[in-house]
């Protein structure tokens, strides 16, 4: 229930992704939030009224001069007791009337007269979208503080393919939680790592792990949550990056280790979530290897560099924060885990537990023991981490 308590307006304007927002509005209820609609006539003609009064449990608003507002007021009474507006899909003819100010129905006087921010995901026709009128519509908007949320690139319903779909339903709920969240790393310059490393044997081989990645990103995603600029050094995944956040993608340890390097200057924070190898092949072949008429084969190993004991070496270091996956004796080993490495904070789970999995049960150790996160979905573990460095830091910065 990540939108418990939020009062959200979600307007509709006319075209076919009008359908996605009765997907929307469904997600917005489910994560908690109160959900009024309000259509543009346009909108009443591609879906009904009644779909999304059903969906929201809300009557629906379709006409400035509506009765059932008692004094008339409907395009101010409608949206003074939101946290945000969000106009989904956003047509090309509502964008140009919002970057003009004007307030010729419900919807744009609602918009006009509002006092929360207004998020809109724009729809439209490939040629619609890049026509400089839209284009510098869209400008006008940014420089007014408007939340653009797309378009994406794709399949469109008229048959062309290009810029303007609109978002996906999930992905406008994602961005809407992300902006509810407090923000108290702005200004703050954190650096993630994320993923498996891949070591190479031969051109076509390579030693890795089944580290997906989802932890790493759904730290990187916190963190930006939180208000911070967010790099993510990231190994090979398959996985978008999260919204906001710069990645820089790497294959080996050494690579990691020099964009880590590269990165560094400026970070309060450095949280290193990677499973890095430990170890690469000392001399990756530059051939194929062939296996020939041998039953066995040696591979000669060599010590990587340990990225965050060198990162929490350094004279200025950020705070640094490392995990543990373990197989066994978790508390033991990551609280030596954290001495040997010199860091103030570790994030310890079971291997077997973490890996792929969408869930996690993460125990936090630092100076003061063990803090244990309970279970739940990666991306809320990681905001409960976020916001213990936040207190961590806010103490150390205290002293
Ligand atoms: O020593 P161990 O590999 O278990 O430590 C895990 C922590 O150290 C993780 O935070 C991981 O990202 C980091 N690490 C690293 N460079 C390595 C090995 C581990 O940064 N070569």
């Amino acid at each position: 229930m990540t939108l418990k308590g939020k009062k959200i307006l979600l307007g509709l304007t006319g075209g076919v992704a009008a359908y996605k927002a009765a997907e929307l509005a469904r997600g917005l209820v489910k994560a908690g939030a109160d959900v009024r609609v309000a259509m543009t006539k346009s909108a009443t003609k591609f879906i009904t009224p009644t779909t999304l009064q059903a969906l929201t449990g809300q009557e629906v608003w379709t006409d400035l001069w509506d009765k059932r507002v008692p004094d008339a007021m409907g395009h101010i009474e409608l949206s003074r007791d939101r946290d945000l507006i969000i106009v989904a899909p956003a047509s090309a003819n509502f964008m140009a009337k919002v970057a003009q100010g004007l307030a010729d129905d419900l919807l744009s006087s609602l918009v006009l007269a509002r006092r929360c921010p207004l998020l809109l995901a724009p729809a439209m026709n490939v040629e619609m979208w890049q026509s400089a009128a839209t284009q510098r519509n869209a400008k006008t908007l940014a420089a007014d503080g408007v939340l653009l949320a797309g378009p994406a690139a794709g399949d469109q319903a008229c048959g062309e393919t290009g810029m303007g779909r609109m978002l996906e339903p999930g992905q406008i709920v994602a961005l809407v939680e992300s902006g509810f969240q407090p923000k108290p790393l702005a200004g703050r310059k954190v650096l993630v790592t994320a993923g498996p490393t891949e070591e190479a044997i031969d051109p076509v081989r390579v030693i890795t792990n089944s580290s997906s990645g989802k932890m790493g990103y759904a730290v990187a995603r916190a963190a930006r949550e939180a208000g911070a600029s967010v790099m993510l050094v990231s190994g090979p995944v398959a996985l978008a990056a999260p919204e906001g956040v710069k990645r820089v993608s790497v294959r080996s340890a050494a690579q990691m280790f020099d964009a880590v390097k590269a990165n560094l200057n400026g970070c309060s924070v450095f949280i290193s979530v990677a499973a890095v190898a430990d170890f690469r092949p000392k001399q990756a072949s530059k051939q194929k290897i062939k296996k020939g008429e041998r039953q066995s084969m040696m591979l000669e190993m060599e010590r990587n560099p340990d990225i965050l004991a060198w990162v929490a070496a350094q004279k200025k270091a950020p705070f640094c924060v490392g995990f543990a996956a373990e197989s066994e004796n978790l508390a033991r080993n990551a609280k030596e885990k954290r001495k040997k490495k010199g860091i103030p904070l570790l994030a310890a789970n079971l291997a077997q537990e973490a890996l792929g999995s969408d869930d996690n049960a993460i125990t936090l150790y630092d100076d003061r023991g063990a803090h244990a996160l309970g279970r739940g979905p990666k991306l809320e573990q990681a905001r409960k981490l976020v916001a213990h460095v936040v207190s961590m830091l806010k103490k150390q910065e205290k002293r």
